[in-house]
Parts: structure tokens; sequence; C-alpha cells
């Protein structure tokens, strides 16, 4: 079998056992569904929001210097002609001349010929037309009257709802150089070629914070967030083994960075940039004081002069994060001749932390399993699950990335012990009440 087609099948059974459980279904998916776009289901938003709040914790609650920020996804016009956006947030074009398709020039290995999906547009024998550049910005207008005037964008990234309230966080925070910024919100970019699932899409989330720094420390803080950034990936659970860093060369750079690094996942069909540290420098906060002429400048008693501070930005994509947990989770084994699925999602992320089963409907073991079930809701995302075998049981919720599953049995009546069993060792310990929820206590939130 060829390597491109174990990539399409491992994503084809992801992209199944995601509709399947309700992690992430197509969009408006009763019309056809809509190119790109996709809807998080009941498992899929829980796993996106404990996601969400993994990163606000490590950026935000776990810390002192840096502040969250929830801005307007709509934003003065004006602010995307002075970010550079509207004249340079381009990516190259092409057309086939056979088939009408367009193209991503730059990713053209990756892209698939619509009339002959197995070959790539360098492949399949189309002419391609020269590249031209195309603008990623959407366009919306805001009002009754549909004009120039009236024009606005949807933010292609979140980072200048934070430079554009840089002076406001300032002044309410009091904070002091160097302190960051943090938001998680949603972008749109018209991506010539979206695809890959949930990888690239036309509106995604990110999970952005501008750090804000004395001009000559920039070099310093760049280093210090590349290993903070690692490290949380690590603590995500992510395969290390499956991640790497790439150096942005001068004609990858984004038109405002200096210097740029992404940190990069091996997906099964190659690897690809989950998320960017970048150093931009003075650029936006210099341009946002051009164009406005508020003083963006910083100064206090630890500076001798006045300055207008660098920005170290570090921009993760949220929905690509979750498509690499669910990646680098997926697993299958044989189990007495089964094929079985797993999706080995770390407690502290998993959308349901614990199942509780009364191993059969009678002998008071459903009446046990009901009350555990409503001691450990009031802490935990817990299911109960009467219906089926317990084997069957078990695997619903191995595929579903649960962690854990308690089973009421006969001696859980005699002796009030539980049996907890892990999904990723199998091993199945006896517990009470009390201890099982000090140990999933621990386990979500990385004690133990
Ligand atoms: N503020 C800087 C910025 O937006 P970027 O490298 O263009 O930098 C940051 O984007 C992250 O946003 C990427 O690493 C990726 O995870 C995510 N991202 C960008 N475009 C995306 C798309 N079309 N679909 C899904 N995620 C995307």
């Amino acid at each position: 079998m060829s390597a491109k087609k174990n990539t399409n099948d491992l994503m084809d059974k992801l992209v199944s056992l995601c509709k399947r459980r309700g992690f992430i279904y197509p969009s408006s998916e009763i019309y056809g569904g809509l190119n790109s776009c996709w809807d998080y289901g009941p498992l899929g938003a829980e796993l996106k929001r404990n996601l969400k709040n993994f990163w606000w914790d490590a950026m935000t609650n776990r810390r002192d210097d840096i502040e969250g920020l929830d801005a307007a996804i709509l934003m003065h016009p004006q602010v995307w002609h002075t970010s550079g956006h509207v004249s340079e947030f381009n990516d190259p074009m092409v057309d086939c001349k056979t088939c009408k398709a367009r193209f991503r020039a730059d990713k053209l290995a990756e892209s698939r010929c619509p009339l002959k999906p197995s070959k790539t547009p360098l492949e399949c024998g189309g002419e391609l037309t020269e590249a031209r550049q195309f603008n990623l910005m959407f366009k919306t207008f805001m009002g009754p009257v549909e004009d120039d005037a009236s024009t606005v964008f949807l933010r292609p990234e979140t980072a200048q709802g934070i430079y554009v309230n840089f002076l406001n966080v300032k002044n309410s925070s009091r904070q002091k150089i160097p302190f960051g910024i943090a938001q998680i919100g949603k972008a749109f970019r018209n991506e010539i070629t979206p695809g890959n699932f949930i990888f690239r899409t036309r509106e995604f989330e990110q999970m952005e914070m501008q750090f804000f720094v004395h001009p000559p420390e920039d070099e310093k803080w760049f280093e210090y967030w590349r290993e903070q950034r690692w490290g949380w990936y690590e603590e995500l659970g992510i395969k290390t083994t499956k991640l790497r860093w790439h150096q942005h060369d001068d004609k990858e750079l984004a038109h405002y960075a200096k210097t740029a690094y992404d940190i990069e996942y091996e997906f099964p069909f190659g690897w690809q940039e989950l998320e960017g540290i970048h150093n931009r420098t003075d650029f936006d906060l210099k341009r946002h004081q051009e164009a406005t002429g508020k003083d963006m400048g910083y100064r206090d008693e630890q500076f001798s002069e006045k300055f207008i501070p660098y920005i170290i930005e570090t921009s993760a994509g949220c929905d690509r994060t979750l498509l690499t947990l669910l990646v680098d989770g997926y697993d299958e084994m044989e189990i007495k001749g089964e094929k079985r699925v797993f999706m080995r999602l770390s407690p502290k992320v998993a959308p349901i932390k614990v199942a509780v089963f009364p191993l059969v409907k009678k002998e008071g073991m459903p009446e046990f399993a009901e009350n555990v079930y409503h001691e450990l809701k009031k802490r935990f995302k817990t299911f109960y699950d009467i219906s089926g075998a317990i084997g069957r049981r078990y695997a619903r919720m191995d595929e579903a990335g649960c962690p854990y599953c308690v089973t009421v049995d006969g001696q859980t009546i005699k002796d009030e012990t539980m049996t907890v069993r892990e999904r990723d060792t199998m091993e199945q310990v006896r517990m009470k009440t009390p201890e099982l929820i000090a140990f999933l206590d621990g386990k979500i939130t990385g004690q133990v």
C-alpha cells in the first residue's frame, strides 16, 4: 500500500470517528456541507473548551505578567490598512487552464487535482498560469449601505485587537514592561486551498499572546517564549518525537516579522505548522502611532529613555492543536481478535473525564452507580452508561477519549470499592469514592 493511501486512510478514519462519536461534523451537512467549514459536536465542543482553558491557564491564570483580552472581530477598517494586511496579506495563486481550479502556488505539492484526485496539480498534466497575488482578507459591509465607505474586514489575526488596546490595558492594569496580553478568538482567511479536515480552514480560532519588551531584550524574551511554548505542548501530552522547530527564512517571513520560528507537528500529510513565535519588533505599534497620532511610547522608572516596545508574539491555532490531539491520540489495537479504536487524549483536556457503569442492572448496582455518578459530576465531566455489555461500554468510552471508567460490581455492594480502569494501561484498581475523587483530581490537574 502506498504512503499516500495510508495517510488518507488515517485522516478518513479520523473524520469518520469524529462524526460517529460527535467530535466534529461537516458544517450545514443537511444542505450538502460548506467547503472547509466544520461544526464541533458535543465531545468536540468540550475538548475545544478544555484546550482553550489549558492555554488560558498557562498564559494568564498561572502568571502575574499577562492580562487577558477579548476584542471585537470587526475592527475599524483603517486598522488593516495600517497593519499592512490590506496591501500585503497575500498568497500566490495559480489557475489551471484545463480544469479552472485555483491553487496556492507555494503549496502545489500538497494540493489535489479535482479531476484526478490521486494527483497533485504538478502531476495531472493541466497547464498552470503564472502566479499572481491573492489577498486573504474577508470583507463585509457594516450597516445598510454596501459601498467602499461601509466595507469592514473580518480579522485575519487576533493580534491587532491587542495592539490597538495596548494603551488601554497598560493604563487599566498598571502592568510594567515586560508584560503580555493574551487573547483567544476567531480569525478568518479566504484561503485559496483550505483542506486536510480542520487543519486549514477559512474560519478558525487562534490563541495569541503579545509580550511587550524593552527592545534590547527582544532576543532574550524570544528564546524564553520558544522554550515556554514547546513545554506547553509537552504538558499537553503531545509526543515530542512528532514535534520540531522550523525557522523562517527571508522568503517565508511575514511582513511584520524580524525573526520567526514555527513549532511543527508531523501530521499524516507531512510536517506542518502548529504555532508561530514571532519577533514583530515595534512594527505594529509604530504604525498604529503614525496612523492615529496616539503616543505608543513607554516610560517608567526602570528606563532612562522613552521607547516603543518590541513585541514577541506566540500565535497558536486552536483548531490545529485540536487536530494534533486527535491525530496524536488515535490508536488501533486488536483485542481478542477484534480491532478496537482508542482516542488517547490527556485527562487534562479529555471531553469526558470519567464514565460510571453498573456491571448489571440488578442487586443494587445501578443505585450505587448513580450515586457515585452524581457525586463525581459535581467535579468532573462524567458519563453514566447502563446499556449493553460491559466490553461495549468500555469500547465506546475508549473511542470518545475518556481516560477512566469506573465499574460498580458485586464486590462494591459489600465493601464500597469500585474498579477504576485506566484507558491507556488497561490497569484496574479498586477504590472507594473519596479516593477516586482525589485520584481523578490529581490526574486532571497533572499533580500525580
Ligand atoms: N498573528 C500572527 C499570525 O496570525 P500565522 O502564522 O499566520 O501568524 C498563526 O498564524 C497560527 O494560526 C498558525 O500557526 C496556525 O496554527 C493558525 N492558522 C493560520 N491560518 C489558519 C487556517 N487557515 N486554518 C486553521 N488555522 C490557521
